[in-house]
């Protein structure tokens, strides 16, 4: 059994996933992991939609874009879309702006959950919301923000250090290259420039 620090840095975006469902409890389980994640001020303005059936999310799969630097390499291929999404939502009653950060919480809650039991994921922004809204009879007043595309992987995307480019790339084989920045370029120990 993997650590959970393993765990978070063996997590990669997923955009093929297996043929097979996911247990509506564990979806559901999922959107409470949202709910529970930290919230500016504990406004709470984030609401959750778990999309899980076949019709509503053949409607929502042509609404999303996927990796964009390899496009149309990174779109699921036929048979390996998500299985469900969860709509992540903000309620413009309670908040309109700077709800941004709660969301990053919420979605990582979710990504990192989903991965505890074996479930890839793809944190898409790139979602016409507008179709969305009206495919999931939102109504005014909600904010779609993004969408979490899940699915049991059928990919297993590896890091690789950065070389001057932030553009992931597939090799022949098909699997999926992540540059990430060094962690001496990034991480700094006590003051600026004194690097690790
Ligand atoms: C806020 C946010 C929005 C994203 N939107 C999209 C998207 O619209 N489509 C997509 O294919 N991937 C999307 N991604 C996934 C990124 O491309 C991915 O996180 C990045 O390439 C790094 O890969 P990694 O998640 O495996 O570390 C998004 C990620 C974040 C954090």
């Amino acid at each position: 059994m993997e650590s959970f620090l393993e765990l978070i840095r063996k997590r990669r975006t997923v955009r093929q996933f297996r043929a097979e469902e996911i247990p509506e409890n564990l979806l559901l389980e999922l959107a409470d992991l949202g709910r529970l994640a930290p919230s500016a001020a504990n406004l709470q303005p984030l609401e959750f939609i778990v999309v899980s059936e076949p019709e509503a999310r053949n409607r929502i799969f042509p609404l999303l874009r996927w990796a964009a630097y390899i496009h149309p390499a990174g779109n699921p291929k036929p048979g390996q879309e998500p299985r469900a999404y969860i709509i992540i939502l903000v309620n413009r009653a309670i908040r309109e702006k700077g709800y941004e950060y709660d969301v990053g919480a919420a979605a990582e809650n979710i990504i990192l959950g989903a991965l505890s039991l074996g479930i890839g994921s793809c944190w898409l922004i790139s979602v016409d919301r507008e179709r969305v809204k009206l495919n999931l009879g939102i109504p005014e007043g909600y904010q779609v923000d993004s969408v979490i595309a899940l699915g049991y992987p059928a990919e297993s995307p590896v890091v690789e250090e950065f070389q001057g480019s932030v553009k992931y790339w597939k090799d022949e084989n098909g699997t999926l290259h992540v540059p990430k920045r060094k962690a001496s370029e990034v991480i700094h120990l006590n003051r600026f420039g004194n690097r690790i």
